[in-house]
């Protein structure tokens, strides 16, 4: 009897093994996903998202960002970024390559304090380490200093990592939430942005979700600054669904599963969104 059992037990591992899919898997079956969906749409230009499905509004895109009208806000956030603290150290201090071409490895789970790390997060925790107050999270003054801290990292490719057990685990908790249905009309994240994706609901265009995370803080209109995690709770709303708060641990694993899938892309900051 004993072989028998071991000979079961190891089948279902296998099976069990074979049938998970990874984050890896997700992203390629993802991809395969849009392909199918939109043949003559490279991989390269699901960074613009809906501006990939309407040309007019890609030209529209194409004159804004040649003179953006977020210029001079960049400039202010540029000195933000580079004034020392009362300590005399800088932002700059606390990322890696001075922060050029690093904004592209968050967020990254850290296995010291089992969470997912921000960039949000990363620069509260600059300013709290050189004793000065940390920004609200989603305020202006936190998508402002990121805008330019990101752009910094401008054409570095997105690259992030889910390694152990704790990792995965944060993977798998931002990803269980992108396809929970939620609120009145009983929406998840994946019904829109990937099952409806192209379609058009109340004038707008619906974009892949590979390529999303590549580009923010994005400027609204030309002028108002707004997180990634203001668009999550944005989108929450629209189905009348109750968002989350943001900084917390589920928006964070949020956007640690959904920055995973645009691993490869080009990050672009700050861009213009209508
Ligand atoms: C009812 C459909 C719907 C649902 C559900 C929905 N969205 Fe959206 N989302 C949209 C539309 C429409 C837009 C604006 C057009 C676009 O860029 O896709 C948008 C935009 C976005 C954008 C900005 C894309 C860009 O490049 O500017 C992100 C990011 C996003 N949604 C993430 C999410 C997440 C995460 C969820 C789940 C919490 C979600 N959405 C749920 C319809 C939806």
């Amino acid at each position: 009897m004993g072989w028998k059992r071991t000979l079961v037990f190891l089948g279902g591992l296998l099976g069990a093994v074979c049938a998970y899919a990874g984050p890896a898997e997700d992203r390629s079956a993802l991809i395969d996903h849009y392909r199918k969906v939109f043949p003559y749409i490279s991989f390269e230009s699901y960074v613009y998202g809906a501006l990939t499905m309407n040309t007019e509004a890609r030209r529209q895109y194409d004159d804004i960002m040649a003179f953006p009208p977020f210029a001079i806000d960049m400039d202010e956030a540029k000195k933000e970024w580079e004034k020392p603290f009362k300590n005399g150290n800088r932002f700059s201090s606390c990322f890696p390559s001075e922060g050029r071409n690093v904004a592209g490895n968050y967020p990254y789970f850290d296995n010291a304090t089992h969470e997912v790390i921000t960039f949000e997060k990363a620069v509260n925790i600059c300013l709290e380490k050189n004793h000065e107050q940390p920004l609200e999270y989603g305020s202006a003054e936190m998508g402002l200093l990121t805008s330019y801290a990101k752009s910094l990292s401008d054409g570095m490719k997105v690259n992030v990592k889910v390694e152990g057990t704790g990792a995965l685990a944060a993977y798998e908790n931002g990803k269980k939430y992108y396809y929970t249905q939620r609120g009145k009309q009983k929406y998840s994240c994946a019904n829109c942005h990937i099952d409806k994706v192209g379609k058009f609901i109340r004038g707008d265009q619906i974009s892949m979700m590979v390529g999303q995370a590549t580009h923010w803080p994005v400027f609204l209109s030309g002028t108002e600054v707004t997180t990634l995690q203001k668009r999550f709770q944005a989108c929450n709303r629209n189905i009348g669904a109750q968002p989350s708060k943001i900084g917390s641990k589920e928006y964070d694993d949020l956007e640690y599963f959904l920055t995973y899938m645009s691993n490869g892309l080009p990050m672009q900051t700050p861009v213009f969104r209508k």
